[in-house]
């Protein structure tokens, strides 16, 4: 499925570039190399009906350190705060849909994108950071990193992460392994050489499976909770069609969105007993 997936990305980014090649002299002149992707300024946000909840303003510190842990699948804090991740992106369409749906919320959210989308799609993995989401290392290929040894691993996560920063200038600072699969002896020296913490999730919508949209939104509504870890896929088209409902579902039952490493920085403060109150600390 995967296979067929990019097949048809292939053929789309073809076919995109042969048409605005015959609008567009300049490229054609370009022709002969390969071009990895195009700029998006043409995009517009479409209009929403009514307004839209919007998160809250937050300046979150986003520090965390080494000793806060090697795996995470969720956070325990105290405060309805959760970490929505959109993993193996960034997609041409479908990804630059979800930011516009995300900004009209202002909300943050981790995307754990795959190192070969990343050299497809540079403009589109900028807009992530531009606007203030935060990038995180899927490994350069998506494969299952349990049956690969240490030299390959170690080499998916270098290529995917200078991916990244080759088109975003910024460094992935957690990893997400591809099906979630990864060994706990592989977690803990990646966590000594990367600084990597392992984020898996505490949400799994399993929207990779087609459910529908209403599905995937009742099936993260119903199992959001305080330091939740939010699994979804912005590869899919289905995934996006959710989200207005599923963001404004969890907005509207006081949820507050934060980046996973906003979430990480919050566990050592969490330590003290936990307090019943929900009013957002603002620091
Ligand atoms: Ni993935």
């Amino acid at each position: 499925m995967k296979v067929a997936l990019h097949a048809l990305c292939f053929t789309l980014l073809g076919m995109s570039l042969g048409s605005c090649k015959n609008a567009d002299k300049n490229l054609a002149d370009d022709a002969v190399k390969p071009v990895k992707s195009q700029a998006n300024n043409a995009y517009r946000a479409p209009s929403t009906r009514g307004p839209v909840p919007r998160n809250p303003d937050m300046s979150l510190s986003s520090s965390f350190g080494k000793d806060a842990g090697v795996t995470f699948s969720r956070v325990s804090v105290s405060q309805p705060f959760v970490a929505m991740t959109f993993d193996d992106g960034p997609h041409p369409s479908n990804t630059p849909r979800l930011l516009d749906m995300l900004r009209d919320r202002n909300i943050k959210a981790t995307f754990y994108v795959i190192g070969r989308n990343v050299d497809m799609y540079p403009e589109i993995t900028r807009r992530i950071v531009a606007e203030g989401h935060e990038i995180g290392n899927h490994t350069y290929t998506h494969g299952n990193l349990t049956k690969m040894g240490d030299d390959s691993v170690r080499n998916e996560l270098m290529k995917c992460r200078a991916s990244i920063a080759k088109a975003t200038g910024v460094q992935p600072r957690t990893l997400r392994p591809p099906y979630g699969a990864l060994l706990q002896r592989q977690r803990t020296w990646i966590h000594s050489e990367f600084n990597y913490p392992t984020i898996m999730w505490s949400v799994d919508p399993r929207d990779w499976q087609r459910p529908g949209p209403s599905v995937v939104t009742s099936r993260i509504l119903s199992g959001a909770t305080p330091g939740a870890i939010i699994l979804a896929h912005d590869l899919h088209a289905p995934t996006v069609d959710a989200m207005p409902a599923t963001l404004d579902g969890l907005l509207k039952k006081g949820y507050k969105f934060v980046t996973v490493s906003q979430l990480l920085a919050m566990k050592p403060k969490e330590e003290a007993p936990a307090q019943a109150s929900v009013t957002p600390s603002n620091p």
